[in-house]
């Protein structure tokens, strides 16, 4: 059988969702969407116009002026993030952006502007897609649906070493708080916090290599295709 499905991806701050999203997709063919890049363009461009976000006006005027779209890059191998025609993938990994994202994806306005055109993009299906409340909200009905998790401690020590490769003055103590903020603020938003949905599979990697994980995840694939 070749159904092509949708598979989502959600789970904590840097628990290793994007990797295995972005292989998933490469090994099935299909079109990978990371939902967090969008949330953090809409940060970059409400920061750099020095945007209001506390006035829904101000919001809903902004992004009227946004335009997002996913380009495919051969070199990375991954869709990357353009903001009104600019490439921003880089950027919106900012410490910067990072600071400031999980309180602008909280406002109704802005979750409607993202989900809507993440609908659009699972129309065909043959999509993999991670975040937050793409199991939960954005496609309810898809047919893989994972949770992934791993230890705080090894969250912040994978998402430090990271950004400390692009900046050496970065400390653990920043990353951490930063990863505890955006988590306590996801989970308990009142707009699609995050959750696992009732139908999703736990994948703890805490112990595992990106490989493994990837093993693990594909064989789900498999298996939710064939039963598709
Ligand atoms: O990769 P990382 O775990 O650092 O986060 P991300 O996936 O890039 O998402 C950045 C932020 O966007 C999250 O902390 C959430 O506040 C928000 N987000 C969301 O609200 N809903 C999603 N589906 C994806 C991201
Ligand atoms: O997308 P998310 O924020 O959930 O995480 P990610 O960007 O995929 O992964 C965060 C970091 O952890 C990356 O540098 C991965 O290479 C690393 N990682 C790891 O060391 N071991 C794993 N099993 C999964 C991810």
């Amino acid at each position: 059988k070749n159904k092509k499905i949708i598979i989502t991806i959600d789970g904590w701050s840097s628990c290793g969702k994007s990797t295995v999203a972005k292989e998933l997709a490469n090994a099935l063919g299909y079109v990978y969407v990371d939902s967090g890049a969008m949330y953090r363009a809409i940060t970059l461009y409400f920061l750099r116009n020095h945007i209001d976000w506390t006035h829904k006006k101000a919001v809903k005027e902004a992004l009227e002026n946004i335009s997002l779209e996913f380009i495919y890059n051969p070199q990375s191998e991954k869709s990357e993030m353009y903001l009104n025609s600019e490439n921003v993938e880089y950027v919106i990994r900012d410490l910067v952006i990072a600071e400031k994202v999980s309180e602008i994806a909280a406002i109704k306005e802005v979750r409607e502007f993202a989900v809507a055109q993440q609908q659009k993009m699972g129309e065909k299906r043959g999509i993999v897609m991670d975040g937050r409340d793409i199991g939960t909200i954005v496609f309810p009905d898809a047919e893989l649906k994972i949770f992934m998790t791993a230890d705080n401690a090894v969250r912040v020590e994978r998402r430090f070493q990271e950004l400390y490769e692009k900046n050496p003055n970065i400390t653990l103590e920043e990353v951490k708080n930063n990863l505890e903020l955006r988590d306590y603020i996801d989970s308990n938003r009142e707009i699609s916090p995050l959750r696992k949905a009732d139908n999703a599979i736990i994948l703890d990697n805490t112990q595992l290599t990106p490989k493994e994980q990837f093993q693990k995840a594909l064989k789900m694939a498999h298996e939710a295709i064939e039963h598709a």
